[in-house]
């Protein structure tokens, strides 16, 4: 053969292979609003530095007449390429082959990619778009799902691992993305479930639809699996670029150093009457957020599952740093389960990626009741407080206003290894808050009392005179330094200076065992 002949031949063989499980499918892709495996890649990297490997890769499975039905590539497209000039490794799975569906091959190639992100230090990105197990390749199909199930979680901590969610996906499609560390998901037409409407119905006899059983509202929203939603495909892979940005490459780095041109002596006059006069009163933590970090950029992570926490990444003076701040403007800020595992995961998250912690913290404590109790607070709870106490990269705390009770203890605070510790002279640092605590200290004199109102209000006014400010925490070096509210961001930035050569450890152990 020529070598003309020789070169057309692989061209023709490259097309074939573009083409997944061909134009009808990929038509049929598009009519549904989503896009093609290979489209998504073109979205997600930097323009034409995508390199894929085992493009000529096949099925081996003749079982159900499937060797009669081939495609190159199989169901998943692989390689690497660049976000911003820096190395990912990516899988994309074609919905067009077998509904995307994980067989032998299919797994093997998902592993090679993974061995070379792990050997090589770089971020591992998952474009889920699959029926989950390729049900024609039975217990093969299982078997490439525990091996990937194993890279995901020896990867977990060394490279970060991103999943976005782009279609219907199933069984082991889930259960994937939920070992790695962040989960996307397009809001109306990506789904995720152990096991679709059809199985819910023969099983339990329940009529669900998609939506209702794993569309992103209910995710990002209720059951907290996914991390961010997006309004549509291009704007989910365009959240992971923004994403990436705020991550170094693996667990021996440092994130990047990206400065904007914000002055990181600026100070913003606005703080300094944020807070509320009267104490019960909200605010929003967000505001505070963006009036403190570089460019007011704060790339939020789980946005609408337990708004009482607030997560996500921002940049401070150029430094990427994890903010968990509790919300004063919703459930008064108060911890909760779902809270508490939203903050300890991040937490962990963060330490593992050698992000430094900020904690703005303006808490009434862990909420009461029954539901809380018996579905497990005290594990919940437990949760944060062993992440905060295990984390080792650098931790600065702000209290803004209360921090009462246990949560004072959980929300980094200086006794748990914090760094440095911040008040704002509007800062409540107590057991309890006033009303509550004199309720249960002066019950006798209140009861005996000739105007209990009279007498209630004096107690809690000498109460709140004598705990409800930072200066007892800070008589006592419980708080490193009480700051006007506008110097906060130059306070904390001068102090994740002083704070980066930090080297501090936890003793040597196979691992702990947070309270799962
Ligand atoms: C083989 C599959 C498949 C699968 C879909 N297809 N899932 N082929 N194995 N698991 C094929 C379909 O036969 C169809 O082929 C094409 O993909 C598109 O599927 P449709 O059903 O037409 O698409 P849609 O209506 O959009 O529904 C998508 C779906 C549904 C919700 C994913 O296909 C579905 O429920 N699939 C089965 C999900 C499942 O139960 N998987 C096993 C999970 S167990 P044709 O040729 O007709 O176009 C598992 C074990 C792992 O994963 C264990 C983890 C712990």
């Amino acid at each position: 053969m020529s070598s003309q002949t020789n070169i057309q031949r692989l061209r023709d063989q490259k097309a074939k292979s573009r083409l997944g499980g061909g134009a009808e499918r990929i038509e049929s892709q598009h009519k549904k609003g989503r896009l093609t495996a290979r489209e998504r890649i073109d979205l997600l990297l930097d323009k034409g530095s995508f390199r894929e490997v085992d493009a000529f890769v096949q099925h081996r499975t003749h079982d159900f007449n499937l060797d009669k039905q081939k495609f190159m590539s199989d169901s998943v497209v692989t390689g690497w390429g660049t976000i911003e000039g820096r190395l990912v490794y990516v899988f994309s799975q074609d919905f067009t082959v077998f509904g995307g569906s994980l067989g032998e091959v299919h797994a093997e190639k998902i592993c090679k990619i993974m061995d070379m992100a792990m050997k090589n230090g770089a971020p591992m990105i998952g474009l889920n778009d699959s029926g989950g197990a390729r049900i024609q390749e039975g217990v093969v199909a299982l078997g490439g799902y525990a091996d990937i199930f194993l890279r995901n979680t020896m990867a977990s901590g060394v490279i970060p691992q991103i999943s976005a969610i782009m279609g219907p996906c199933a069984g082991g499609a889930v259960y994937s993305p939920a070992l790695t560390d962040f989960i996307f998901m397009t809001r109306n037409t990506s789904y995720m479930f152990v096991t679709g409407p059809d199985v819910v119905k023969a099983v339990t006899h329940e009529e669900v639809s998609f939506e209702d059983l794993g569309g992103a509202s209910v995710h990002s929203e209720r059951s907290g699996v996914c991390h961010v939603a997006a309004e549509s495909e291009a704007d989910t892979l365009y959240l992971i670029r923004k994403l990436m940005g705020y991550l170094p490459q693996n667990n021996m780095e440092d994130p990047p150093f990206m400065p904007i041109g914000d002055d990181p002596l600026r100070m913003d006059e606005g703080l300094d009457s944020i807070i509320p006069d009267e104490p019960g009163k909200p605010y929003d933590i967000k505001d505070v957020i963006r009036m403190i970090v570089d460019g007011g950029q704060f790339f939020e992570i789980h946005e609408g599952y337990a708004q009482n926490i607030v997560v996500g990444f921002a940049r401070l003076g150029g430094h990427s740093i994890g903010i968990i701040a509790n919300q004063p403007a919703v459930l008064a800020g108060v911890l909760d389960i779902d809270a508490s595992e939203k903050g300890a995961r991040f937490v962990r998250f963060c330490d593992a990626f050698n992000i430094p912690i900020i904690t703005f913290e303006d808490v009434p404590g862990f909420l009461p009741g029954t539901f809380q109790e018996h579905h497990g607070i005290i594990r919940s709870g437990a949760k944060l407080l062993y992440a905060y106490c295990e984390a080792t990269v650098p931790k600065l705390t702000v209290i803004t206003r209360k921090a009462y009770g246990g949560a004072y203890c959980v929300m980094s605070s200086k006794h748990i290894r914090s760094d440095l510790n911040l008040a704002w002279p509007s800062a409540e640092i107590a057991v309890m808050g006033p009303d509550g605590a004199v309720n249960i200290i002066f019950r006798k004199e209140l009861e005996k009392a000739k105007d209990p109102i009279k007498k209630k209000a004096e107690l809690v006014a000498e109460y709140r005179e004598k705990f409800a400010s930072p200066y007892v925490a800070a008589e006592r070096g419980y708080i490193d330094d009480v700051i006007e509210p506008k110097e906060t961001r130059p306070r904390l930035i001068n102090a994740l200076e002083m704070l980066s050569n930090k080297r501090d450890g936890n003793p040597a152990k196979k691992h702990g065992n947070i309270p799962l």
